[in-house]
């Protein structure tokens, strides 16, 4: 069955990654990133461009996991929707160098 599933911080690395794959085994996958409407622009158009190009359930998200709010309003949009959230991969972060 098709799961509903939101990534954070899946604007480079792992999550996109892990983004594209999952939409493209047929879910429905929410590619959150913070600044969607800022530096992330980029990122959330080839999320956008991906989901065209290869006819897949692919969305990019504002989220941004260091506000409660942000955090909030992401997933009330993904409810209001779909529905419903099956998965929540929890992938945001840096790693300290
Ligand atoms: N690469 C490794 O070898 C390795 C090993 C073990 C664990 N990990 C962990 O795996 C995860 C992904 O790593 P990666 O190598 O793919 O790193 P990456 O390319 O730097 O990706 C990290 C992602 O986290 C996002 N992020 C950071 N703070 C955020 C916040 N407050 N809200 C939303 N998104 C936020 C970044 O978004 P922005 O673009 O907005 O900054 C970026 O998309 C990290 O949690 C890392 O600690 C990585």
């Amino acid at each position: 069955m098709k799961q509903v599933i939101v990534i954070t911080g899946a604007s480079s690395g792992f999550g996109a990654l892990t983004a594209r794959a999952l939409a493209r085994a047929g879910n429905i996958v929410y590619a959150s990133m913070r600044e969607t409407k800022g530096r992330n622009v980029p990122q959330a158009t080839a999320v956008r461009s991906y989901a065209t190009e290869y006819s897949v359930d692919l969305h990019p998200l504002e989220l941004d996991v260091s506000s409660p709010e942000s955090v909030d309003a992401g997933i009330a949009s993904i409810i209001s929707e779909c529905g419903r959230l099956d998965v929540v991969i929890h992938n945001a972060g840096h790693m300290p160098h």
